[in-house]
């Protein structure tokens, strides 16, 4: 998968690129990522790239020249991969969102800086707006990332487990289950009995267990959308009672 990246500040890039799991992925060729300097498509002796608003008003706008042909260069004038724009207006991103972008061969990511972006490139050229959460943050760059780790996680062979992030927490719409490694006891504090047992189903259904519980004490709100089977309503239903029960 290739991402186009439309950025004012390409330098913070690539330290991030170059470490652990996407380094690997890129070097394997599973994932491409291209750091485009937006100024580098500016025409005045200035290379600007923003501008006062009309109507007054504080703050700069990110001008459209250099935008459009920075993605027109790159892309083409008739783009057919999705153009993503981030911003705090766009819609707020998740678990499922990275996973229907991971089928795309190729997504553009512009990152916006200063007080926005002037609105014919959300109109005329970007295809999508994504909110990386309800904050306001100095640019897109972080979110852009965030976006590259996100959605590389679901392309086969990136995680090195053959599961992939179908394990991950919201993978199932579920929190995940906590997890334990050695030593078995540290400073009095013991590892579940039942995760030392080596009984594959009693430790699947714990797990399951943590998750509904996790899930119904810290997101309840992720048990309206989730995937749950007969067995999975009876243990939260269990777990109701008892939380009724203790308070
Ligand atoms: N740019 C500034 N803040 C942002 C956010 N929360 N999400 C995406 N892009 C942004």
């Amino acid at each position: 998968m290739q991402f186009e990246v439309f950025t004012l500040l390409p330098e913070v890039f690539p330290p991030y690129l170059e470490s652990s799991i996407l380094q690997r992925a890129r070097q394997r060729g599973l994932i491409e990522v291209h750091v485009h300097n937006i100024r580098d498509y500016t025409h005045d002796k200035h290379h600007t790239t923003d501008d006062i608003p009309y109507g007054g008003g504080g703050g700069m706008v990110m001008k459209p020249e250099p935008v459009f042909d920075a993605v027109e260069s790159i892309l083409g004038v008739q783009p057919d991969c999705p153009i993503i724009l981030l911003t705090p207006q766009g819609r707020v991103f998740n678990q499922r969102i990275a996973a229907e972008f991971s089928l795309q061969e190729k997504i553009a990511l512009i990152c916006g800086r200063y007080e926005g972006v002037d609105e014919r490139i959300r109109t005329r050229l970007v295809s999508d707006e994504i909110s990386i959460g309800d904050y306001v943050l100095t640019g897109g760059e972080l979110p852009a990332l965030i976006l590259i780790d996100a959605i590389s996680r679901f392309i086969p062979g990136v995680l090195g487990d053959p599961d992939g992030a179908s394990d991950d927490s919201h993978a199932s719409g579920l929190l995940e289950y906590p997890h334990y490694t050695r030593p078995p006891e540290f400073r009095g504090w013991d590892v579940p009995e039942v995760l030392l047992s080596g009984d594959h189903a009693k430790i699947n259904q714990w797990r399951r267990e943590q998750s509904l519980r996790r899930t119904f004490e810290r997101r309840p709100d992720l048990l309206e959308k989730a995937e749950l089977s007969e067995a999975d309503r009876k243990m939260l239903e269990q777990i109701r009672k008892t939380k009724r029960e203790g308070s």
